[in-house]
């Protein structure tokens, strides 16, 4: 039918198209400069199946009588032990990665109403453009924005491989214990570049022993020893730490954390210790993993690894594809150099990228489908 158009109308649309596209281009160009250009889509609501537990307004506290007709708010989702708590970073950079990651917890969350985001900004960042970008996709989000002063952390850092992970906010999750409020006692912490393709409570419900500060799928087959440097191994004062346990490689990426024994255990302070150290001599050479190694590898609860699938973004010098490790997958992980949104971009897709895309919220030019 429209082949058939008479050809007057034809060439209105395309003058109609040309205009459109330029002023596209022409806006694009000028906003490049200052703010972000990207924009998302509006997911859908996500609703609790009938046997999820209910969070009451007077969880915790004793009701407000001035708030209470504000029905169908409920702050306390944001201590409630009978939430989900997620911990994520948040940034310009990374937010098409964050919604999606959002989009998937909740997509196969079976109570998705009962799970609270908390996620940390870096204090120089433009939280309330963070908190709208969020709030327009995410309308019925549990949700706060937590500022980051990352200046504490710089000094800390001393620069590694990737410059990617010298980003303080990259530190953010030594801080979650102080940067969420006391009454969040466990939290699930996901790195901005996975998705998960189960029911995150399930993760969140890892039982953590008597005395276990954080559970993470744990990977005995690693070279544990290529993390640190000869410096490390050849100082007895310094590789005695891994003396009384078998210390191996986990992913921080995807980390349940007991908030509380972290808290008095006071394990921000052990990791800044070695963090301080690593400024005087050279003991690694990643970033933000390895102090959380020496901290903690041996020490964990090892939680199944269908719940980290990592490495999908590609080793970190050549960028090649990487396939799943073999057995069930409950979460894919893109770490390594390469991101499937960039990659989806340039047109150069690995193949497991095809994963990513279902959850990607970025409103493409010309989509008329809003
Ligand atoms: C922060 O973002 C908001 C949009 O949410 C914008 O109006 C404001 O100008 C931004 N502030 C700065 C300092 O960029
Ligand atoms: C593990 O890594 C270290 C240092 O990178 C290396 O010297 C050693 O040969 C490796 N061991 C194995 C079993 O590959």
């Amino acid at each position: 039918m429209f082949l058939h158009r008479p050809p007057k109308l034809k060439q209105h649309f395309t003058v109609v198209f040309l205009f459109l596209f330029l002023s596209y281009l022409i806006t694009n160009a000028t906003s490049t400069t200052t703010t972000p250009t990207q924009q998302f889509k509006e997911a859908p609501q996500f609703y609790n199946s009938p046997d999820c537990p209910s969070i009451d307004h007077d969880d915790q506290d004793p009701p407000d009588p001035e708030s209470e007709s504000d029905g169908d708010d409920q702050p306390n989702i944001f201590c409630s032990d009978h939430a989900v708590h997620v911990a994520m970073t948040l940034d310009t950079a990374y937010i098409r990665g964050s919604m999606a990651a959002i989009l998937s917890v909740l997509q196969h969350s079976s109570c998705p109403q009962n799970t609270a985001f908390h996620f940390v900004a870096s204090a120089s960042a433009n939280a309330s453009f963070l908190r709208s970008t969020i709030s327009s996709s995410f309308p019925y989000l549990n949700f706060r924005v937590y500022n980051f002063d990352d200046s504490s952390v710089s000094r800390l850092i001393s620069t590694s491989i990737r410059s990617a992970l010298d980003c303080p906010l990259n530190y953010a999750r030594s801080y979650l214990a102080n940067i969420l409020p006391l009454c969040v006692r466990r939290v699930v912490y996901l790195d901005s570049d996975l998705v998960l393709v189960d029911d995150i409570a399930k993760l969140a419900a890892t039982p953590l022993g008597d005395s276990s500060v954080l559970a993470a799928p744990e990977y005995c087959n690693a070279n544990f020893t290529s993390y640190f440097t000869p410096t490390f191994w050849s100082n007895p004062s310094l590789s005695l730490t891994f003396a009384d346990r078998k210390p191996c490689y986990f992913n921080t990426g995807v980390m349940v954390i007991d908030l509380d024994r972290w808290r008095e255990g006071e394990y921000t302070t052990r990791i800044e210790e070695w963090m301080e150290l690593q400024k005087r001599m050279r003991i690694y050479e990643l970033g933000s993993l390895p102090p959380f190694l020496l901290v903690f590898a041996g020490k964990i609860v090892p939680v199944d690894h269908r719940w980290n699938q990592h490495g999908l973004g590609g080793d970190n010098f050549r960028g090649l594809c990487r396939d799943l490790h073999p057995g069930p997958v409950s979460l894919l992980h893109w770490s390594g150099k390469g991101k499937p949104w960039a990659r989806l971009d340039a047109n150069r897709p690995c193949p497991l990228d095809a994963l990513w895309a279902p959850y990607d919220l970025l409103q493409t030019p010309f989509a008329l489908d809003s």
